[in-house]
């Protein structure tokens, strides 16, 4: 089993702070990297949340020697050319310790950043998107026409350094969401759910990926609250 911290605000009560909560910069940051890499998590997720996780991770890098960044990515965001070099930089730059967590994100969230596709339709996307990504991470040439995406002659200038490619991780629920994990993802998360819904959210995606003659790995997101006593928490 694999265990990973979280690298992303909000985090921490300060009662004692005007704000009330613990200030979530640069500083903070550092810490809690050096604390997962020097207690042997395996690394951390880097959510989208208020810091754009990219630059949260390279800033990280020097900082750290062996935790691995799960680094989320929105295909509705950026062009997956694009995406694929910045993964085989930060691939390169860490020596091997870069993870990708494909989330096709809520029409909430995206509209702000002026993308208007329904839920299917991010999803059929992502689809699109990872015919483009994988290839390109395995530092093979691509061109790809799709409803979505319309790729001419890509190939990056820049290889995974003699490091695997970055592997795929997914997190999202749907039906939709299922079948793209099943067909293009290596490792799926499940929100934290009791055991008998993790079950069997797993055995669904597992018969989706059984269809592609593909395997996974599986995942989990909890959240740790701790108090002095079962009732408490
Ligand atoms: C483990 C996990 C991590 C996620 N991380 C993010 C994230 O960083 N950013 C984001 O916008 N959505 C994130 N999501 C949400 C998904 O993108 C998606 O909106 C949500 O799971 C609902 O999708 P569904 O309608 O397919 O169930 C995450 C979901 C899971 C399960």
């Amino acid at each position: 089993m694999e265990i990973y911290w979280y690298l992303t605000a909000p985090d921490g009560h300060q009662p004692w702070t005007a704000s009330g909560s613990r200030q979530v910069n640069y500083a903070y940051f550092q810490q809690v990297a050096r604390a997962v890499d020097h207690l042997g998590f395996t690394g951390a997720l880097l959510a989208t949340g208020a810091h754009d996780p990219w630059i949260l991770g390279a800033a990280l890098i020097p900082y750290t020697e062996r935790m691995k960044f799960l680094i989320a990515i929105q295909p509705g965001l950026i062009s997956p050319t694009l995406l694929a070099k910045m993964a085989v930089t930060f691939n390169q730059f860490s020596k091997g310790r870069v993870l990708l967590n494909v989330v096709s994100g809520d029409k909430n969230t995206l509209g702000a950043y002026g993308m208007h596709l329904d839920h299917d339709a991010r999803y059929d996307l992502s689809d699109e998107f990872l015919q483009v990504l994988r290839p390109l991470l395995n530092e093979e040439n691509v061109s790809f026409k799709g409803e979505h995406l319309d790729i001419e002659n890509a190939r990056l200038a820049l290889s995974n350094g003699g490091y695997p490619p970055p592997p795929l991780w997914f997190g999202g629920s749907s039906e939709a969401a299922q079948e793209v994990a099943a067909k293009h993802i290596d490792t799926y998360l499940s929100w934290g759910e009791t055991p008998p819904q993790a079950a069997e959210k797993i055995a669904r995606v597992k018969a989706r990926a059984d269809k592609y003659h593909r395997q996974l790995r599986y995942g989990i997101r909890l959240y740790v609250i701790v108090r002095e006593t079962d009732e408490l928490a």
